[in-house]
């Protein structure tokens, strides 16, 4: 690191970035877009000291080399959608956003690959793959304005895991710029490579530590012929368990969901503007069922036949069939609406824990008892993806302000502590979890993912300060 005073620094580093990428690629003062400042965690804003904005991987390279050369971080920005800071700026830090680095480069149909622009937002991703006759699995509620480097950066989870995977098992090649302004570029586009390490690995959910992520290779997917889904009430959450084990034995690869949310979500759903709930209040939980199939006439009948035979045999306390892909998004809607949180629950403290499945209810009872405990009047709902483990709570106290975030964090983490979980199961660590990652890592771990680190990034320029 250079010892330069740092107005001088400051100065000098905007120069040189916009001698090197122009004066369009390089906002500063009040230029720099408001949102640009921070992402969605609740963490507030904090502007950049310039807000970098390069329309190839040459100058991405060039931004990164100019300010590791100045002893400047570096944060890489994709949509801004994260929920834990890891693209908040830090202070005196210039933001790169990859915003202009957007757009499908090719898609290959034989290998079914898709080859595109870091920047590009995922639905535009969906839409492509769509329109080509295929299927990007990865779906998350952020779907319009996240882009597909920040779900690779962030190993981002979503809607359907329990069939696809995280995103991790969609990402084939990437390309990547290094803290020292290097430039791998490993677009592979086969299954199977096992030449040495699998680099691209280092960079997916290492949430822009280890190097900036400029463009990727996906794998496509054969596009479901039909989507059914069903939306059940069960009598209790041992039926839950239940139900989850004969659907992976009676769906098979159909199942493509599994998402279950507790009554108080259910309630809180119901009075959020423009969402219908298709089952009554007072069951002791819910849960949503997709299945995607290959064909239409076969699928459906079988996708029945399998839910009723679920409520013969006592596993539900009432359900509904969709009839039509308008029935299937009403269900969801039931499940994406927790997007208008913020607005139905005012400030609150989201949560994406993982826990073995068995355990959950009894998390669930656990922390509602602490909660209510340690903070009277606090609120807290709990829904999630179960199938895969991962269970979300937004929690918070009416009108408090600020939020006794602490105190929440420290019963939900304990609490997962306890019950052998992870701190977090999709969203990542970003500046949010940072102190409590040692939770659920151990030192050794800990130790490890430092040693790397150092390794890659000796200088501390990229992102640092954030996850470890
Ligand atoms: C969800 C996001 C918040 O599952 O992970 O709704
Ligand atoms: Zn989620």
């Amino acid at each position: 690191m250079r010892t330069m005073p740092d107005a001088t620094r400051d100065e000098a580093v905007i120069t040189a970035l916009v001698a090197a990428l122009g004066e369009k690629a390089v906002l500063t003062g009040a230029e720099r877009p408001a949102r640009n400042a921070s992402d969605w965690s609740t963490l507030g804003p904090q502007p950049a000291l310039a807000v970098v904005r390069p329309t190839t991987t040459e100058a991405v390279a060039a931004a990164m080399r100019i300010c590791a050369a100045h002893g400047v971080p570096v944060v890489p920005q994709g949509g801004l959608t994260g929920l834990c800071g890891g693209a908040r700026p830090l202070p005196g830090a210039v933001a790169l956003s990859l915003e202009r680095m957007t757009g499908i480069e090719a898609i290959d149909p034989a290998s079914a690959t898709m080859t595109v622009w870091a920047g590009t937002p995922l639905q535009v991703v969906q839409e492509a793959a769509d329109a080509a006759g295929f299927l990007i699995p990865l779906d998350l509620g952020a779907r319009g304005s996240c882009a597909i480097g920040g779900n690779a950066s962030t190993n981002a989870g979503g809607n359907r895991v329990i069939r696809y995977g995280m995103t991790r098992e969609m990402i084939l090649g990437l390309e990547v710029v290094l803290p020292d302004g290097g430039i791998v570029t490993t677009l592979n586009r086969m299954i199977k490579n096992n030449a040495g390490y699998d680099l691209k690995h280092l960079f997916i959910g290492s949430e822009g530590t280890l190097g900036v992520i400029t463009r990727l290779v996906l794998r496509l997917f054969p596009k479901p012929a039909c989507t059914l889904a069903a939306l059940c009430a069960l009598p209790d959450y041992a039926s839950v368990v239940g139900l989850l084990a004969a659907a992976r034995r009676g769906l098979g690869p159909m199942l493509s969901a599994f998402e279950v949310m507790w009554p108080d979500y259910w309630e809180t759903i119901a009075m959020t503007p423009g969402v219908r709930v298709p089952l009554p209040h007072g069951h002791a939980v819910y849960c949503l069922i997709e299945a995607q199939g290959t064909d239409e006439t076969f699928d459906a009948p079988r996708f029945e036949a399998w839910l009723e035979a679920q409520a013969e045999a006592g596993l539900l306390a009432d359900a509904v069939l969709s009839r039509s892909l308008a029935d299937v998004k009403t269900f969801w809607g039931v499940r994406d609406a927790c997007s208008e949180f913020p607005q139905v629950l005012g400030p609150h403290e989201p949560f994406d824990i993982g826990l073995p499945v068995a355990a959950m209810d009894e998390y669930v009872r656990a922390c509602k008892a602490a909660l209510s405990q340690r903070l009277p009047g606090a609120f807290a709902l709990f829904y999630g993806h179960i199938g895969d483990g991962n269970l979300h709570i937004v929690a918070g106290l009416k009108g408090a302000s600020p939020q006794p975030k602490d105190v929440i964090q420290e019963v939900v983490y304990g609490l997962v502590r306890e019950f052998g979980g992870t701190v977090s199961a999709e969203h990542g660590i970003g500046l949010t979890k940072k102190p409590w990652l040692g939770h659920v890592r151990s030192e050794a771990e800990i130790a490890l993912m430092r040693r790397l680190k150092a390794a890659m990034d000796p200088n501390g320029v990229l992102n640092p300060g954030k996850v470890v």
